[in-house]
């Protein structure tokens, strides 16, 4: 099985792309509903959250966890490399070595939670892979509450997402990194109002693309994931009414949420 977890729904954005790009792997996904946003935490408490929910997932039976998460990856993944001997993929890297890829002009902008833009780790990757290139990032700390209400079309959601752009308009970046698995839900909003000129890195398409890269590379695992006929499970640690319904429009058809704590 692979594992997957976030602090709430966002790492669904992941699953979902995982689902598409390479069926036939079951997942365990894990929505640290109870506890989201992890973005606004200590880095401590990021970490300590981290290791319990790859405890979890290991105890199901995973072989390869994604940190579905870029506030869990940008504090915890060291850590959790460190400790667990299954590989660990995350979505930063992908995501960076995309937008490099994509750039003409070196002006990348990244937006993404307090914790994942003060850790500086998007910055880091874009630069030592391209150190001529210009970053700009913002922090977005209101976003993830506003997805998990499923507040995806409201007024008050445009006009702050009107806001938190604003700065990032004036710097010419052609490139914006959608730097928390949340923002995908987003996406229909956030397109117009950076310009349409801009392209839109989505983290979680670019972790499942490295995933099935991955796997092409490590046959051995790949046939032992490979499980066509079994069933995907998902896990969280709460669960509301607005969750099943965003759960339900990410995948597009109802999919049922065991609730557990870990
Ligand atoms: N989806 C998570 C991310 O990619 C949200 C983190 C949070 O809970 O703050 O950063």
């Amino acid at each position: 099985m692979i594992g997957i977890f976030d602090s709430g729904v966002g790492g669904m954005t992941v699953a979902r792309a995982v689902e598409q790009l390479c069926p036939g792997y079951p997942l365990v996904y894990f929505g640290d509903i109870a506890r989201t946003p992890y973005g606004s935490k200590s880095p401590e408490t990021i970490i300590r959250y981290s290791h319990r929910n790859t405890d979890f997932l290991l105890a199901q039976g995973c072989e390869l966890i994604i940190i579905a998460c870029n506030s869990a990856a940008s504090t915890a993944a060291h850590s959790l490399r460190r400790h667990y001997r299954v590989p660990v993929l995350d979505v930063i890297g992908p995501a960076t070595a995309r937008a490099v890829q994509v750039s003409r002009n070196g002006r990348i902008g990244v937006i993404g939670t307090r914790a994942t833009v003060k850790s500086g780790v998007y910055e880091e990757s874009i630069l030592a892979m391209a150190p001529g290139h210009r970053v700009y990032s913002q922090a977005c700390p209101l976003l993830v509450p506003l997805v998990e209400e499923g507040w995806l079309n409201r007024r008050e959601t445009k006009m702050i997402l009107r806001k938190y752009l604003h700065p990032l308009r004036s710097r010419q970046i052609d490139t914006l990194v959608l730097g928390c698995t949340h923002y995908p839900l987003l996406r229909h909003l956030i397109g117009p109002r950076i310009g349409r000129r801009v392209s839109l890195i989505d983290s979680s398409i670019e972790v499942a693309r490295s995933l099935q890269d991955y796997l092409e590379h490590h046959p051995g695992l790949r046939r032992r994931l490979q499980r066509p006929d079994a069933e995907s499970r998902f896990f969280v640690s709460d669960s509301t009414e607005a969750v099943q319904n965003l759960a339900r429009t990410i995948f597009g058809r109802p999919i049922t949420l065991e609730k557990t704590d870990v």
